[in-house]
C-alpha cells in the first residue's frame, strides 16, 4: 500500500535541468506511466522516487511520510530496470530468493514466497535453470519475480520491456498489467512507447524537455491533449494539425477551404484571438470522414490498408497532409479529388503562439 507524492521535485545536473519543478500525486494502487522522448527526464524522476538520485529541491512523500533524504533501502520500493541483471552463477530460484535472504527471512518463509511468486508469473518449471539458459522473456519474468518477492509498497519500472522483441513485449505487457490487477501495488512505469503507455496506464504523465506537459487518463491525453507536443506525440499517426486563419466563426484553411467552427467553440477561440487571428485546428484520423457533401476539399495522396481499416492520406495543399481513418474496403486511386467532414464532437483548437490547447468547458474525453 503506498501513495507517492512529489512536491516541487526538481533535478539539476550542473546548470542543466534534468527535471523541472514537478508536482505529482500517485494514488495507492495506481499504475502511472511516465511517457516522453529520450532525455526528457523519466529515469531521473524514477531514480529520485527510489532514492538512487538525490533531489536538488523539493520533497518526496511516501504514505505522507517525508522520505526525501532516506536511503533507497529505507523506502520499501522495488526497482525493475530495462537491463535486468540476474546473477549468472545462481539458479532462477536462488536469484528470486536473494532479496529475502539479504533481509534475513526465515527459510520456510523464503520457500513459500518464492513458490507463490513463481506460480503468479508461471515460471515454476524454470526455477532450477540458470539465467544463461533462459530466453529474454523468461529472464525478465525472473527479474520481475525477484522484485515482486519482497512485496514492496511500490514498484518502479524503467522500460522493463525495452530489451525484448515485439512479441515478448506484448506478452509481458499483458502479464505486468495482470500482475498489477491481481496485486494492486502502486506502480510507476517508464516508457517512451506511447502505445505501451496507452495500453497500461491508469494515468499517463507526458513529459518533454524536463517538464510535465500533461497528466491524464489515456482517453484524456488522446482526446484532449493540452499542447501541440502531446497532440503529436500520442497516437500513430499523431493528431492532424492544420494552421488556419480564424475570422468571425470561420476558419480559413489552405488552400482555399472554409471550415465553419462549431458554435460552442467560438467563445473560447475568440477569448484567445479576438475576432480574427491564427488558430490551429486539430482532429484525430477517426474524426475525419470522406463524404460527398463534406465542407472540406482534398485530394487522395495515398491509402494504406492496415488490416481492419484503411488510412487515407489526404492532401489539402502541397505541404498539408491529413490522415483519415476509413473502412477497410475503401479504395481510391491516387489523385482522386474528395470532400471530407469532421465530427464536431472531436475537433480541437490550439493557439500557435503558445502551442497550448484552447480550452472549452465540457469537452468529452
Ligand atoms: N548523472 C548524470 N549526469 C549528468 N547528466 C545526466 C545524468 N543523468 C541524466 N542526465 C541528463 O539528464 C537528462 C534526463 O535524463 P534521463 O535519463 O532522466 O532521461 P530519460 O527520459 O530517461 O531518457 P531515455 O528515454 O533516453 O532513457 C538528459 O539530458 C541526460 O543526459
Ligand atoms: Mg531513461
Amino acid at each position: 500500500m503506498a501513495t507517492i507524492e512529489l512536491v516541487q521535485v526538481e533535478k539539476l545536473f550542473g546548470e542543466m535541468h534534468a527535471v523541472k519543478p514537478m508536482d505529482l500525486t500517485i494514488h495507492d494502487g495506481e499504475f502511472v506511466v511516465l511517457l516522453g522522448p529520450s532525455g526528457c527526464g523519466k529515469t531521473t524522476t524514477l531514480r529520485m522516487i527510489s532514492g538512487l538520485e538525490a533531489v536538488t529541491r523539493g520533497r518526496i512523500l511516501l504514505n505522507g511520510r517525508d522520505v526525501t533524504w532516506e536511503r533507497p533501502s529505507e523506502r520499501d520500493i522495488a526497482f525493475v530496470f530495462q537491463f535486468f541483471a540476474l546473477y549468472s552463477h545462481m539458479s532462477a530460484r536462488q536469484n528470486i530468493a536473494f532479496p529475502l535472504q539479504a533481509q534475513g527471512e526465515a527459510k520456510a518463509v523464503i520457500t513459500q514466497r518464492v513458490a507463490d511468486v513463481a506460480r503468479l508469473l508461471r515460471i515454476e518449471h524454470l526455477l532450477d535453470v540458470r539465467p544463461g539458459a533462459l530466453s529474454g522473456g523468461d529472464q525478465q519474468r525472473v527479474a520481475l519475480a525477484r522484485a515482486l518477492v519482497r512485496r514492496p509498497a511500490a514498484f518502479l519500472m524503467d522500460e522493463p520491456l525495452g530489451a525484448l522483441d515485439a512479441e515478448f513485449r506484448e506478452t509481458m505487457r499483458a502479464e505486468i498489467k495482470r500482475l498489477h490487477i491481481d496485486q494492486h501495488a502502486t506502480t510507476v512505469y517508464v516508457t517512451h512507447d506511447q502505445i505501451e503507455a496507452m495500453a497500461m496506464g491508469d494515468r499517463i504523465v507526458v513529459m518533454s524537455a524536463a517538464e510535465v506537459q500533461q497528466v491524464g487518463t489515456p482517453a484524456e491525453v488522446y482526446h484532449n491533449p493540452s499542447s501541440l507536443f502531446v497532440a503529436r506525440f500520442i497516437g500513430s499517426p499523431g493528431m492532424n494539425l492544420i494552421q488556419g486563419h480564424y475570422v468571425n466563426g470561420v476558419l480559413h484553411l489552405p488552400p482555399s477551404n472554409r471550415y465553419t467552427v462549431p458554435a460552442r467553440w467560438v467563445p473560447a477561440i475568440q477569448q484567445v484571438v479576438g475576432g480574427e487571428g491564427d488558430v490551429i485546428l486539430g482532429f484525430r484520423p477517426e474524426a475525419a470522414a470522406v463524404v460527398s457533401d463534406g465542407p472540406l476539399a482534398a485530394e487522395v495522396y495515398a491509402a494504406d490498408l492496415h488490416g481492419s481499416y484503411t488510412m487515407l492520406h489526404l492532401s489539402l495543399g502541397p505541404d498539408e497532409i491529413v490522415h483519415s481513418r476509413a473502412r477497410r474496403e475503401t479504395h481510391y486511386p491516387i489523385g482522386t479529388p474528395v470532400r471530407f467532414d469532421l465530427n464536431p464532437e472531436m475537433v480541437r483548437f490550439f493557439d500557435p503562439q503558445t502551442e497550448r490547447a484552447i480550452v472549452r468547458e465540457g469537452v468529452p474525453a
